[in-house]
């Protein structure tokens, strides 16, 4: 059921010490770009609108942005001067036609922000008028403060820049979450001034407007690790590997046997069911889904594929996107497989590269077979039946159909359809000298 309430997610910075030609919150943390992990959080809350603020740059990447979150109302709306936190709350604001009863804000770039915790924020707004998301810590940062009043209220949010050294002793500090009541932020808004060390004009002093007109005012802690910010990649790399972790922690819990957790690596959309076991150094890219009583060994690589229950997959096996494995097949050590179908019971055990490819149940497939899939212009499918067997060292012509029960000799190439049952052999015929070895032998050792 949609709520009465719309989220807006600021994203208009500059993104500068990222030294990159990509904006800033399109950088991935588990193969999500951060702004969509954001967006993921916040459609767990079920608004009726998604109002992100951003830049030239990043209005280009509009139709990207929508495409990831094909159920979600989205509307990228530009700040074309970054004027500071509560102007850019403000260009959203002016272009939502209806706010709804609650506003949260969010920042793009800080892409491990849980919905359980926005969910706490909106709720607080059916007591008090606004709430901050807080969270305590001691080290030396550039975090705005909470100033709390006697009571234990929040009175007003100093920023760094313009706090007195006193304040920059306080803890408790500001993530950049907050909820406001929709009634009553457009007036809020219009008695922002920007007379600071920044000359912005600060969302944070809504804190302390909401107070002068006498509305209630929260705030909720949170833990730091979930309200890291991204702004270097250093910190980037700093917040995947919290993601990671947290996935790993998750999939063990659900189950699934990590050998060495922590050389695995998930991406955000990493489906894996109990009794799977996972040996160490394994990677999996978007799309993977496996089912119950996997084996992956160490060192492969796995993409886009759907893998059934019984399946084992390496050591060093690559599996590319568009890859269905089905009950109990195997894929051996330096095995690439891609955008092909493998049927129960099926074999691919050493040095071989399937794509385009369907594999009957039962099919062994020898050391070394290449489908040979691509000309240099196009792409051409291979079919093999089911009880077949391909001798080593095979390549196999595509498009081509290889019966069902058909046999194909070692060291063969296939350029034409093999019938069901039937047997072929393509190489050259062999030759055999008598003594011809000795004869070698004792020309080669005089010289
Ligand atoms: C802000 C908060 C600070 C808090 C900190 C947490 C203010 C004034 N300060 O400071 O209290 O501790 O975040 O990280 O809000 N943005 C725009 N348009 C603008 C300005 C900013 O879209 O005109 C976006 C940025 O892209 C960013 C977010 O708003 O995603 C925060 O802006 P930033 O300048 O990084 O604020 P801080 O100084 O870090
Ligand atoms: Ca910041």
């Amino acid at each position: 059921m949609k709520q009465n309430l719309s989220v807006i997610i600021l994203a208009a910075g500059k993104g500068t010490r990222m030294k990159s030609d990509l904006p800033k919150v399109m950088h991935k943390v588990a193969g999500r770009e951060m702004l969509n992990m954001v967006i993921d959080e916040a459609s767990f809350l079920e608004p009726k609108n998604i109002t992100v603020v951003v830049s030239e740059e990043m209005k280009l990447l509009e139709e990207k942005i929508y495409a990831a979150h094909p159920k979600t109302q989205i509307s990228l709306i530009l700040q074309k001067e970054r004027k500071g936190t509560a102007h850019a709350v403000q260009s959203a604001v002016c272009d939502i036609k209806d706010l709804g009863k609650k506003v949260l804000v969010l920042y793009g770039d800080t892409p491990l922000i849980q919905h359980q915790t926005l969910k706490k924020m909106v709720e607080k707004l059916d007591d008090f008028s606004l709430c901050v998301l807080a969270f305590d810590d001691e080290e030396e940062n550039a975090y705005g403060r909470l100033v709390i009043d006697g009571k234990g209220h929040v009175e007003r949010i100093v920023e760094f820049k313009d706090a007195t050294d006193e304040e920059r002793k306080i803890a408790l500090c500001n993530s950049g979450v907050m909820s406001i009541e929709g009634s009553r932020i457009t007036e809020m808004l219009t008695k922002v001034k920007n007379q600071n060390a920044a000359g912005e004009y600060y969302l944070t002093d809504l804190v302390a407007i909401a107070g002068e007109m006498g509305l209630k005012r929260s705030f909720i802690k949170t833990e730091i690790f979930e309200v890291l910010g991204v702004n270097s990649r250093v910190e980037l790399a700093r917040v995947e590997g919290i993601k990671q972790s947290q996935m790993r922690t998750k999939m063990m819990n659900n189950g699934v046997t990590l050998v060495d957790p922590n050389s695995i690596h998930f991406s955000f959309d990493t489906k894996i069911s109990n009794d799977v076991v996972i040996h160490p150094n394994v990677v999996f890219g978007p799309a993977v889904e496996i089912e119950k009583n996997v084996e992956i060994k160490s060192f492969s690589h796995i993409e886009g594929a759907h893998i059934n229950s019984g399946a084992v997959i390496g050591p060093f096996a690559r599996i590319r996107p568009g890859t269905k494995i089905d009950q109990n097949v195997k894929i051996g050590n330096f095995v690439e497989i891609k955008k092909s179908h493998l049927k129960c019971d099926s074999k691919v055990n050493h040095l071989s590269y399937i794509g385009d490819c369907e594999i009957g149940e039962n099919s062994n497939i020898g050391a070394g077979t290449i489908t040979c899939n691509y000309d240099g212009y196009n792409k051409f499918k291979t079919k093999i039946g089911k009880n077949v067997f391909v001798g080593s060292n095979s390549a196999l012509i595509a498009p081509i159909e290889i019966g069902e029960g058909a046999v194909i000799g070692a060291g063969s190439i296939i350029t034409k359809n093999v019938e069901k049952d039937g047997l072929a052999v393509s190489r050259s015929k062999q030759t055999n000298f008598e003594k011809g070895g000795k004869k070698f032998h004792e020309i080669k050792s005089k010289k």
